[in-house]
């Protein structure tokens, strides 16, 4: 169970927030989470946005503009076309292949060689390579030593639905970050992902930002390495 309330905007550090929705998938209850990120020039950078409401647009236009909007990854996609629309100066960044699957967002690149310069010091885009259906960018928030994953890696907690809970035991990710079964599989090539895993490892941050699943505070590198101990060359 989250200590979050959906839809409310919340702050997490300087210049970095949070907000989460809760989702239904086959009628059982699960979080996902969006973070909000502050760059130099006051503009903000959605991470897969979540559904905007009256409270959470207004909290979002008091920050700043949310010029930018990532998709992370070919499978976190959803309410893009809402926040367009509230800000028609916003641009979506998303990894190649996202316009086949969603040919009516208007795409504006390509994730991760257009991340713009003026990111650079706060928000630096990381690419998983090797996974051709995922195809996921992980994100370091420089100024909170923070890394955000999406789908890369998640954990299921005590307060969740017992199938969810179940799913995470089957899968050794309940209470602990981990890859399940399945997104094992998707991975194709396992030196092309395990460089990219070393080359994010190599950064400096100490705190993981989960898309799903609790936030990891501290030992967050460690955390990331052992949910891909399996991942050999
Ligand atoms: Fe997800």
């Amino acid at each position: 169970m989250s200590v979050y309330q959906p839809g409310v905007l919340y702050p997490l550090s300087e210049g970095i927030w949070l907000a989460e929705h809760e989702m239904k998938l086959v009628g059982i209850p699960f979080r996902t989470r969006m973070y909000l990120v502050q760059l130099p020039d006051g503009d903000l950078v959605m991470h897969s946005p979540i559904p905007p409401n009256h409270g959470l647009t207004e909290a979002v236009w008091k920050l700043g503009t949310p010029n930018w909007r990532i998709a992370p990854n070919l499978h976190h996609h959803l309410f893009q076309t809402p926040w367009q629309e509230l800000c028609a100066t916003s641009r979506l960044l998303a990894p190649k292949g996202l316009e086949k699957k969603r040919p009516d967002l208007r795409i504006d690149g390509t994730l991760p060689q257009d991340v713009p310069p003026q990111w650079a010091g706060v928000l630096e885009a990381f690419p998983i390579l090797g996974n051709p259906v995922m195809k996921e960018s992980v994100f370091l928030h420089r100024p909170s030593r923070s890394l955000i994953l999406t789908d890369l890696a998640m954990s299921t907690a005590p307060g969740d639905h017992w199938i969810l809970r179940l799913y995470g035991r089957l899968n050794g990710l309940h209470g602990k970050l981990g890859v399940s079964h399945m997104l094992r599989r998707f991975y194709k090539d396992w030196a092309a992902a395990r460089a990219s895993l070393d080359a994010i490892l190599d950064q400096d941050f100490t705190r993981v930002l989960t898309t799903h699943g609790p936030l990891i505070e501290n030992g967050g590198k460690d955390a990331l390495a052992a949910a891909f101990s399996w991942l050999k060359p």
